[in-house]
């Protein structure tokens, strides 16, 4: 039979737990999520307890990092689920704080990052970074681990969340972890779960025209053509509409005309009133 995962759902307790680890000279990985956890999830919490002592997740659905018209509230939600996923997976201990311990009455401080988080996903979703900036650094402070641990599906949070631990001198090591996809290629997700079974197949294709698209570059395909024709095949694959798919240096997100520097390619469509996000290393 395997035991429970402990759970803390205020900050006192969370120290307590963490400070006796330190006592005893461990170290300490962290993990944040937004919970309904599948197997991309789960790679960062075996990759955390594979380098570091004892592995802390944490589950929050953040409200401000959902704008108002966005899915806050039919976000999947599955404690009971998610928990015994993580003691199989290696993990020590849950975080999963209420609203009010995160955002008490009277919170007043946003943490904004520029540059690397206003193209792209800041441009179509414009409070989304502000929201994952302020509750990252919280939950880093909060738990002060020696490393956090983030998914490359969510590219540019990653290049967000490295940018300001750096700015800020949160001592923090970022460590960023591969994207963990289905048989067919599509990458997992929890909004996943909001596809109907046709619309599951069509957005399996949203990977194979980001693969189509770094070969056609790299067989010489000027970068803006590439890009204008992936979202023309995104809409003949049957996507709804297409936000971008956009080349860019693979740090800071910026545009670039040739692949002379590390880049990617990323890409954000629609599914009916599903949203999937996918990126790759070109
Ligand atoms: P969430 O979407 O729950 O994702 C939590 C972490 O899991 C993120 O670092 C994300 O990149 C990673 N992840 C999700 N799907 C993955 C996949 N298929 N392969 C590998 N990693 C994957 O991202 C968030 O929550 C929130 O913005 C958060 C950072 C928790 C702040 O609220």
């Amino acid at each position: 039979m395997t035991s429970s995962l402990p759970v803390v759902r205020d900050v006192p307790s969370l120290r307590r737990e963490v400070a006796a680890w330190r006592g005893s000279g461990r170290t300490i990985g962290l993990v944040p999520t937004m919970g309904a956890l599948h197997e991309g999830h789960l790679s960062l919490v075996r990759t955390a307890k594979e380098r570091c002592d004892r592995v802390i997740t944490t589950l929050f659905v953040n409200p401000r990092q959902f704008a108002p018209h966005e899915d806050f509230e039919r976000y999947p939600r599955d404690e009971a689920g998610d928990s015994a996923m993580l003691v199989a997976a290696g993990c020590d201990l849950l975080y999963a704080p209420e609203r009010a311990v995160m955002y008490p009455e009277g919170f007043a401080t946003n943490v904004i990052v520029s540059d690397v988080s206003t193209p792209l996903e800041g441009e179509f979703r414009p409070h989304f970074f502000g929201g994952v900036a302020t509750v990252v650094t919280k939950l880093m402070l909060q738990a002060l681990p020696d490393r956090t641990y983030f998914g490359e599906k969510d590219y540019q949070q990653l290049q967000v969340v490295r940018r300001m631990t750096r700015d800020l001198d949160i001592p923090v090591t970022i460590e960023g972890c591969p994207t963990v996809r289905e048989a067919d290629g599509l990458a997992m997700s929890s909004r996943n779960a909001y596809l109907s079974p046709d619309q599951r197949r069509v957005a399996a294709r949203l990977n194979h025209i980001i693969h189509d698209t770094i070969k056609a570059v790299h067989a010489g395909a000027p970068i803006e053509a590439a890009e204008q024709e992936a979202a023309q095949h995104l809409i003949a694959a049957g996507f709804t509409s297409v936000d971008y798919v956009a080349i860019r240096d693979a740090e800071t997100l910026a545009p670039v005309n040739d692949l002379a520097r590390p880049t990617r390619i990323l890409a954000a469509a629609w599914l009916g009133k599903t949203r999937l996000i996918d990126n790759m290393a070109v």
